[in-house]
């Protein structure tokens, strides 16, 4: 069955909202597999995030990844990588649409693109590579 990492990042855990996205995760049928708090090193960041190294938003990205704690997340089910990115909604809360964790829960940062609650591994290869970082 296909696995996928999903991160609660520090904006959903300073909020409180670990319980609320677990919710929805279980409530579409995916199985947690394994969980735990971790307080990412810019090592683990870097490796996570090599894609973007470069991009404007990288270092913002890091520094707010790295301003408090994460929820790490293994989750399983049928097409798990494709559903769980559906079920977070648009990268930017701002356009996120009505009925997905950014759109319902995440606020209208402005500039703070990188505060949008969760992440979510966007290929099988991806989500086998983060997997193996985080866990
Ligand atoms: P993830 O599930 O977190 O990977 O989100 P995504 O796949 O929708 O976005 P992407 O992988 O392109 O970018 C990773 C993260 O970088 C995003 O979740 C945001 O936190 C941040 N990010 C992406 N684009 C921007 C941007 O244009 N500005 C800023 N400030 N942050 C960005
Ligand atoms: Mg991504």
């Amino acid at each position: 069955v296909e696995e996928t990492l999903v991160l609660v990042k520090p904006d959903g855990v300073a909020r409180n909202l670990t319980g609320e996205i677990l919710r929805r995760i279980e409530a579409k049928g995916y199985q947690l597999v394994d969980i735990k708090f971790v307080e990412a090193s810019r090592e683990l960041l870097a490796a996570h995030y090599a894609e973007h190294e470069g991009k404007p938003f990288y270092e913002p990205l890091v520094e707010f990844m790295e301003s408090g704690p994460i929820v790490a997340i293994r989750v399983a089910g049928n097409g798990v990588i494709e559903g769980f990115r559906s079920l977070a909604g648009a990268t930017n809360p701002t356009s996120a649409a009505p009925g997905t964790i950014r759109g319902d829960l995440g606020r209208d940062w402005g500039l703070k693109v990188q505060q949008n609650l969760v992440h979510g591994s966007d290929s099988v290869e991806s989500a086998q590579r983060e997997l193996s970082l985080w866990f």
